[in-house]
């Protein structure tokens, strides 16, 4: 089931990890009045739900299950688990690797499908993660490929984490990128990758404002486009 929909126009942003690629894509939801998705969350939900259970990173059956079964609510910008909120956990260094982990599996992947493409509905979907333009909504209205630098990213992502008061090692983050990048490329189902008709976008030397009004300015354009 492909779930196209051309009355429900969808706005892809896919990237590496620490690419500012959430940050974006909640400004450009807000802008536009579009839902938002976070498709990461969801890898790391699955792994944070295994990791409470001892059910093994490696263990594609078991993951796929719970993937399947898994009680998710994302609700006014926080994510829930069982009932409980995940926000502050699933955004830990540990979740995000195991999420990498997990995220290899295709029947994992296949389990959170349909899941994600639930979130498109009225009047639109702004959705990030990896495969959002080639495999989750390939009709999207516009595909943006953010990216930024390997030490650009390591630096967002330490400032951030010693803004909240959290220890942090650059040398360690920039390491954890370059790993995650590596697995995130070279997995087999749905790898990270720049589609055909993807929109490139390096961040490395834009301010947060100016890759929004940017991204904007680029989903009008396409979007005038699609109806001409
Ligand atoms: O975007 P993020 O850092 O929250 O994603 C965590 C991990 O989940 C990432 O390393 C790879 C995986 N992921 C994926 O495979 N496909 C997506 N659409 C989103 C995330």
């Amino acid at each position: 089931m492909d779930n196209k929909n051309p009355d429900i126009p969808v706005l892809a942003i896919d990237g590496p990890s620490a690419s500012g690629k959430g940050t974006v894509a909640q400004q450009v939801a807000r802008a536009l009045g579009f839902r938002y998705l976070d498709s990461g969350a969801l890898y790391r939900l699955v792994a944070l739900a295994a990791m409470r259970r001892g059910v093994a990173l490696d263990d594609e059956a078991a993951l796929a299950a719970l993937a399947a079964k898994l009680d998710i609510a994302f609700d006014h910008g926080e994510v829930w688990l069982e009932g409980a909120c995940a926000g502050d956990e699933i955004r830990s260094e540990r979740c995000g690797a195991g999420a990498s982990s997990a995220a290899v599996f295709p029947s994992v992947r296949q389990a959170l499908l349909a899941r994600q493409r639930a979130f498109r509905l009225p009047p639109g979907l702004v959705a990030d993660g990896r495969d959002m333009g080639s495999t989750v909504f390939p009709d999207a209205v516009l595909k943006v490929y953010l990216t930024a630098s390997a030490e650009e990213r390591a630096r967002r992502r330490y400032k951030q984490l010693i803004e909240k008061g959290m220890h942090a090692s650059l040398e360690y983050i920039l390491q954890d990128i370059n790993q995650r990048d590596a697995r995130d490329q070279s997995r087999h189902a749905a790898p990270l990758q720049i589609c055909g008709d993807a929109s490139f976008l390096d961040t490395s030397s834009l301010a947060i404002e100016e890759v929004v009004a940017e991204v904007l300015a680029r989903y009008q354009a396409a979007a005038s486009h699609s109806v001409a």
